[in-house]
């Protein structure tokens, strides 16, 4: 969490800036720190939706992610953390009210009778194939995460002290899904060449910060400050393989050529 949140909300409050809330993102399969965006959200009265699609699975303690903020919305998207064979994604709120309207959204603005529209809304009913597959693959998903944990666990402890590496950290206190197990890296493309030529696949989340981006160049009136870290990590970061099924030896002989190209 930066410690300088706080300080550009404000900065942001005395401006002329409309600001409403706060979207934090979950990322990699770690929950953004909520406690600490729920309390700043709440003393400067702002709205806080959690986005989760990448966060679910994951844990502060023992709230869940998906449990913070005003809402939170997550996907299933097949790469994330609990993910179906298509497209679906799912809403979470204690407010009856939002809730309420939500459902009317997700089937084109409807009222208390499917033909009488209250609202414009969307057609976001998750298809019946892809429940039914969520519904099998939740069964078996909290295993999951506990294998991807002892992955990660195996990744880490033999890649933490390799010059050129740095390893993902976990706060105390926090679970992470593992959606993706992300390294920083010198000589990236160097390295995604070699590992491709041994066979293994790699991805890099994200090669540019979303302020880089075409469609988001008219909101760079708002950003404050240069982004330095997230700059940096977009030109460093590349995930590894990461999923329940990787057997010891895949991983096994994934870090060791690792290690062996910083060697
Ligand atoms: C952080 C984050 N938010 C939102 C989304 C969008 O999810 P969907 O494509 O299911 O709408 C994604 C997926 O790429 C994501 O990673």
């Amino acid at each position: 969490m930066p410690s300088r949140f706080r300080e550009k909300i404000l900065t942001l409050k005395n401006s002329n800036k409309n600001l409403a809330g706060i979207l934090s993102v979950d990322l990699f399969g770690l929950p953004a720190n909520h406690n600490e965006i729920d309390r700043l959200a709440k003393e400067h009265g702002l709205w806080h939706v959690e986005d989760a699609a990448q966060g679910f699975g994951g844990k502060i303690d023992n709230n869940r992610a998906c449990s913070f903020g005003d809402i939170s919305t997550t996907s299933f998207f097949p790469a994330k953390p609990l993910g179906c064979y298509g497209d679906g994604g799912a809403i979470f709120t204690d407010n009856i009210d939002v809730a309420e309207h939500i459902k009317s959204l997700r089937v084109h603005g409807k009222g208390s009778h499917k033909y009488e529209n209250v609202n414009i809304g969307y057609n976001s009913r998750l298809d019946t194939i892809q429940a039914a597959i969520l519904l099998e693959k939740l069964k078996i998903f909290d295993k999951e995460v506990v294998k991807k944990n002892e992955i990660a666990a195996m990744y880490t402890s033999a890649l933490e002290d390799v010059k050129g590496v740095i390893v993902p950290k976990i706060p105390p206190g926090y679970t992470s899904s593992w959606a993706q197990y992300t390294l920083r890296v010198d000589k990236r493309e160097e390295l995604m060449t070699y590992l491709k030529s041994q066979g293994i696949p790699t991805t890099v989340y994200y090669p540019k910060t979303m302020s880089q981006t075409k469609a988001l160049a008219s909101f760079l009136k708002y950003q404050i400050g240069e982004l330095k870290n997230s700059t940096n990590f977009a030109s460093s970061v590349l995930s590894l393989p990461m999923h329940a099924y990787l057997t010891d030896e895949e991983v096994g002989y994934i870090y060791s050529k690792i290690s062996n190209f910083y060697n």
